[in-house]
């Protein structure tokens, strides 16, 4: 059976719902500026808490570049410790850029032939082409490797074809915890890029505190971007995660998710779009298993603490496990307090900044410090009693 919902997953191309106006944008003005004729790149930061969707759209906008006429080469490419180094990261993006000019059609024999062998025009002691050696360059090799490459790339192969690139980096914060300076490195060789009329952009994803930081730390970097900022969905955007998935599943009349239930799960998830998605998917096996088609808040009540169970068992026990004793504790401190907790209320100034970190807790406009989510608030609640 083809199974419409998948929390576990980006959205694909299929399955994506809403975000209306940020597609707009990002055919309007973000895949346009990626094109080799456009005036200059726009580079998009994609901003969110997790799960709220970042690399769903960020998906999107590949759809979007392979369909633009003339179509944008894309590399994309998910930072993660995995890497080793940020230099060696900075390898792998290199490579794959090659890779992506060297597969494209029209690209003539001889040139792919040549990029087949491409030779890394750095000279580092101890850096070989194909080979990183345990002790990587330095930081400023990094930033050397990425301006000679991509210059190269853009000079030789992309200018000439009339070809744009972007590189989608998704969960670049990861890249600062390898690298303090990340960010304001790719801000360098990048910007050179640009003045040299390169049309490589930029897409970074990640979550606010990250960006938060930069604009704290790293100014310059954060201004390179253009921002999108992910909010939970609507309950009007309900229809649209739910239905169209439906549709395409060829199950719209086995399932059906009545009014009332929509607006219950609006108000357990807040619109959260890993939430929806999870608890649809047990919905629709709930629904399935009982041959009941129409799904109602009698039924949403029912399943609640068998979807709670699924809930914890994949997700907020994941999470739990992340917090330290102490941390758990304010963890309960923050829930007890029902309307959040101030900083001034908290023992631990400390505690509350690492909750953060670990995207356990949010401090709100007010200042005052919050689960990520109420359902992992209502978790909290019950593994202490
Ligand atoms: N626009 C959307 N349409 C349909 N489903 C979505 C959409 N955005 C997100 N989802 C669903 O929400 C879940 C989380 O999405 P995604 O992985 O894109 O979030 P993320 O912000 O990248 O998370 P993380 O911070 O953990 O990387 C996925 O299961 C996806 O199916
Ligand atoms: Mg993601």
């Amino acid at each position: 059976m083809f199974y419409p919902f998948n929390p576990n997953q980006p959205a694909d191309a299929d399955s994506f719902a809403n975000r209306r106006e940020h597609l707009e944008r990002i055919d309007q003005r973000i895949v346009p500026s990626f094109q080799r004729h456009s005036s200059g790149v726009r580079n998009l930061a994609i901003v969110g808490p997790p799960g709220i969707g970042k690399t769903s759209l960020a998906n999107q906008l590949i759809v979007r570049c392979a369909a633009a006429d003339p179509p944008v080469l894309v590399v994309y490419i998910s930072a993660s410790l995995g890497y080793g180094s940020f230099f060696a990261f900075c390898h792998a993006l290199v490579t794959d850029a090659i890779a992506q000019v060297a597969a494209r059609e029209g690209i003539g024999s001889r040139a792919r032939e040549e990029l087949q062998r491409w030779n890394f025009s750095l000279r580092l002691p101890g850096f070989s082409a194909t080979r990183l050696t345990s002790t990587d360059p330095s930081p400023s090799s990094a930033s050397e490797l990425l301006r000679q490459e991509f210059s190269r790339l853009s000079r030789d192969y992309l200018k000439p074809h009339g070809l744009g690139m972007a590189l989608i980096l998704d969960d670049a914060h990861m890249l600062s915890v390898m690298e303090p300076h990340a960010m304001l490195i790719l801000r360098a060789a990048f910007q050179d890029l640009h003045l040299m009329g390169g049309r490589i952009g930029l897409v970074i994803t990640g979550p606010e505190s990250f960006f938060a930081q930069m604009r704290a730390n790293a100014e310059p970097a954060s201004r390179f971007f253009e921002h999108i900022r992910l909010e939970p969905f609507a309950l009007s955007d309900l229809d649209d995660v739910i239905d169209r998935p439906l549709q395409r599943a060829g199950m719209s009349e086995q399932f059906v998710v009545r009014s009332d239930a929509r607006t219950w799960l609006m108000d357990k998830t807040r619109g959260h779009p890993f939430f929806v998605t999870f608890i649809l998917q047990e919905w629709l096996d709930w629904s399935l298993r009982m041959e009941i088609t129409q799904f109602d808040t009698v039924c949403a009540e029912e399943t609640w603490p068998h979807v709670m169970r699924r809930l914890s068992q994949e997700r907020f026990l994941a999470d739990w496990e992340t917090a330290s004793e102490q941390e758990r504790d304010v963890l309960c401190d923050i829930v007890d307090a029902e309307s959040g907790l101030a900083a001034s209320q908290a023992p631990h100034g400390n505690v509350l900044r690492r909750l953060v970190a670990k995207n356990l807790v949010e401090r709100t406009r007010r200042g005052v410090y919050t689960v990520y989510h109420p359902l992992f608030g209502e978790f909290v609640s019950h593994i202490r009693q």
